[in-house]
């Protein structure tokens, strides 16, 4: 473990070299690891950092706002609107992978014309360790890592907390003051809900995977888990009131973990699994069926594409 009031001090003064007087752009996620990297940054050059939030319309619910109150303080703050261009770029994507590929190149289409219109010679970006290791590893394309670097010609790349793992990452958090939904938040995946729904992606898949998910991550969070999640997996004949109806499956995942690469399942007592079965059915009309997920990672990976 790090001692992070002294990774800040020594994090603040490498950027400050780094970066000198001129301009940095990071783009923040709403999860840890960019936050952290952003207020690293921020500490050390100010409103020479923009930091951008692209909302693609798949994030969870109230992320938006969350962000706008946590990174208040910093003036240069931009906040992108960009849900229907992501859904129209998605429209007809099925393939997992593919799916992560427009939404990576959607991502940089936004953030090249910020970085354009904010002169930026620098990224900041908050890759951690893992994520450069899944990356090598070739498991699976995580976008905050690849693309950005190659399409925009960035006089340098900087990378804060790339040696660290998530819990150093939410230790600095709190060495910084960050507020607590954004120090101790459940980890969130670069293409968002997307790959929390199976097959294309649309507006009504969306809406049912975001209120799921906040369901579950609200019951759950006495479970203390890494991650709890709902995913949209397909459809299936439910009966409401006095009709048949063929509704959304939920399946609702909770695992521990200590770094993402390797999960465990948890163990949830049938009360509050109930309990999310009946919110979830109750509040979303199309939803015929709620599943509870038992399988590790691996087999399994944590999101369901
Ligand atoms: P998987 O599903 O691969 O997820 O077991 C491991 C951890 O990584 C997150 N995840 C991503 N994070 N970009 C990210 O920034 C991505 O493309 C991505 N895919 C998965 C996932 O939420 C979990 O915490």
């Amino acid at each position: 473990m790090v001692d992070a009031d002294a990774f800040v001090g020594e994090a603040v003064a490498e950027i400050d070299a780094e970066i000198g007087d001129a301009n940095a752009i990071i783009a923040l996620s709403g999860g840890v690891d960019s936050s952290v990297a952003a207020a690293l940054a921020y500490e050390a050059v100010g409103d020479r950092l923009t930091p951008v939030y692209v909302d693609t319309g798949l994030m969870r619910k109230g992320e938006t706002e969350a962000i706008r109150e946590t990174f208040d303080y910093m003036e240069s703050l931009r906040i992108v609107e960009a849900g229907d261009r992501f859904l129209d770029r998605l429209e007809g994507v099925t393939d997992p992978e593919e799916k992560r590929k427009v939404i990576g190149e959607g991502f940089i289409r936004e953030f090249e014309r910020e970085a354009r219109a904010a002169d930026a010679d620098y990224l900041v970006q908050g890759t951690i360790y893992p994520d450069r290791i899944e990356s090598e590893g070739g498991i699976k394309s995580h976008h905050n890592v690849g693309g950005l670097p190659e399409v925009i010609d960035f006089e340098g790349i900087v990378e804060p907390v790339r040696d660290l793992y998530k819990d150093e990452v939410r230790e600095v958090a709190r060495a910084l003051g960050l507020e607590e939904i954004v120090s101790e938040r459940m980890p969130f995946p670069g293409p968002g809900l997307a790959v929390r729904v199976i097959g294309e992606v649309t507006e009504e898949k969306l809406a049912v995977a975001r209120e799921a998910t906040h369901v579950v991550e609200d019951e759950l969070e006495a479970y203390d888990p890494w991650q709890a999640l709902a995913a949209v997996i397909g459809k299936a004949t439910g009966v409401k009131g006095d009709n048949r109806v063929h509704g959304w499956v939920v399946a609702v995942r909770s695992v521990e973990s200590r770094d993402g690469m390797t999960a465990r399942a948890q163990e949830i007592d049938w009360e509050t699994l109930q309990r999310i079965q009946s919110r979830i059915t109750g509040q979303l009309d199309n939803v015929s069926r709620v599943v509870y997920d038992v399988t590790h990672k691996p087999p399994a990976t944590i999101e369901y594409e």
